[in-house]
């Protein structure tokens, strides 16, 4: 037999192979609450504007209800050869009050009303992630609290740089996290708009009225071009790219806490809340939450490439290509929440190792930026001249296996001989650090100062 929604022109039904490749169900399921707003609000506005009798439009408002209620209690029964959410909540909703629901798709089409519920999805995706984002910033403003004057080595090439602070790194990722959280809010304001009453492509001649339902929505107003409406899924590349560049930060702070806990840094104890043992090797405590939490953005990234594939070569409007955009959504979607709570979770139980990052940030020579840039303050020095002398007072330090504050005045002043006794003052890591005023630098005082904005932008 032929379908029941779309069957009028068909003799027989669909081939089985057909009918898995058509349907959506499996995965659209998932919009099932958004689909049924939409239709509650197409329904009130259809009697609000006299093409639905308020009885009519009274029996489908309660009949959607039940529907609801029967998805939530798990009852509802979902079918393949009812294709995708849309159809199986019409079928069952006609099932329950019979006439009223055959009325329901007057001036509305799939196309636009797919359209709608993804865009509500969305949003409330967007809607979700935000207070986990913001989550993760204040745990990450947390440790830059506790560890504000505490010294490590910065990093270039990966190779000890200057010392920093710790504070300073954690509200490195706060600044990039705070950018993801203005793309978030971006890119939810510039969506929200509504589709439904764009119909299959062109409009409708029946007098409904798009605003009324855009407002009982949320939507800010209605899409201004029927064809736009039904045809672009930006909405969905823009969500996915929100999560790219998110993803992207969480997969380096991934990567230094997996380089941070090994034996070889400890700069940071993970708690045994986010890591594991080894069955075989008893001293392991290996960090699988920051590794798979780097593993899966790869998934995001793949999304965002597929879905823009899926959508390049399309012709307006509609095309049925455009199923595609949901399950690489949702799954993105999903991981992204998933890596932002592990890292939210680990984050605010890391422990940083004082010790080990100070030991660290006194060893490489890092302080030989200070040596340098005292021969320029103290002496006069030409910077490039005093990058030499400096030079030659690491490798001199490199052959003896000591760092640079190991060395004698005398050595020192065999390099150079107008160095005196007050160069040890900068040789040392806090001092350096402190001296790291200029804005944005890594002095203890300048990271307290940006902590303080931090906890007041975000409480
Ligand atoms: N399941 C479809 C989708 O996700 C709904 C829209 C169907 N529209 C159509 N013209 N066949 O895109």
């Amino acid at each position: 037999t032929s379908n029941a929604m779309w069957g009028g022109r068909f003799a027989g039904g669909l081939d089985q192979i057909m009918e898995a490749i058509n349907a959506s169900i499996g995965f659209d399921q998932r919009m099932a609450a958004q689909d049924i707003a939409g239709s509650r609000a197409h329904a009130a506005m259809l009697a609000a504007t006299g093409i639905l009798t308020d009885n009519d439009a009274e029996a489908i408002r309660k009949g959607l209800l039940t529907v609801l209620s029967e998805i939530e209690a798990g009852t509802f029964e979902f079918s393949t050869a009812l294709e995708d959410i849309h159809m199986n909540v019409e079928s069952r909703l006609t099932a329950l009050i019979g006439e009223p629901a055959k009325r329901l798709h007057t001036g509305r089409s799939r196309n636009d009303q797919v359209a709608t519920d993804f865009r509500l999805w969305v949003r409330d995706q967007y809607d979700e992630t935000e207070g986990v984002l913001e989550a993760l910033m204040k745990a990450l403003v947390a440790q830059a609290d506790a560890g504000a004057d505490w010294v490590m080595p910065g990093f270039t090439h990966l190779q000890t740089a200057q010392p920093v602070t710790w504070g300073h790194h954690m509200l490195a990722y706060v600044e990039m996290f705070s950018r993801d959280l203005s793309r978030l809010r971006d890119g939810r304001r510039r969506m929200n708009q509504s589709p439904l009453g764009a119909a299959a492509l062109a409009g409708t001649s029946f007098p409904i009225d798009r605003h009324m339902t855009a407002e009982a929505l949320g939507f800010d107003a209605p899409c201004a071009n029927s064809l736009d409406a039904v045809s672009d899924r930006d909405f969905a590349l823009e969500f996915l790219s929100f999560a790219s560049i998110c993803a992207m930060h969480l997969s380096r702070l991934a990567e230094e806490l997996v380089i941070w806990s090994s034996a070889q840094f400890r700069f940071v104890t993970l708690s045994d809340r986010w890591t594991t043992g080894s069955s075989i090797m008893p001293q392991k405590k290996n960090p699988d939450a920051a590794e798979l939490l780097r593993a899966k953005i790869g998934r995001i990234f793949g999304a965002q490439v597929a879905l823009t594939i899926v959508m390049k070569g399309l012709p307006l409007t509609y095309s049925k290509d455009m199923q595609e955009d949901k399950e690489q959504v949702f799954d993105a979607a999903d991981n992204l929440l998933l890596a932002l709570r592990a890292m939210g979770g680990m984050v605010a139980d890391m422990e940083a190792n004082r010790e080990s990052l100070r030991r660290a940030a006194a060893s490489g020579f890092s302080t030989a930026t200070d040596l340098a840039d005292w021969l320029v303050r103290e002496l006069g020095l030409p910077f490039r001249e005093a990058h030499h002398v400096t030079g030659a007072l690491v490798a001199l330090a490199e052959g003896k296996g000591c760092d640079l504050p190991d060395l004698s005045l005398e050595e020192m002043q065999a390099e150079h001989s107008g160095i005196t006794e007050g160069v040890f003052d900068v040789l040392g890591v806090e001092n350096s650090v402190a001296s790291r005023m200029s804005f944005g630098g890594t002095a203890p005082a300048r990271v307290r100062e940006q902590v303080k904005l931090w906890q007041e932008a975000l409480s």
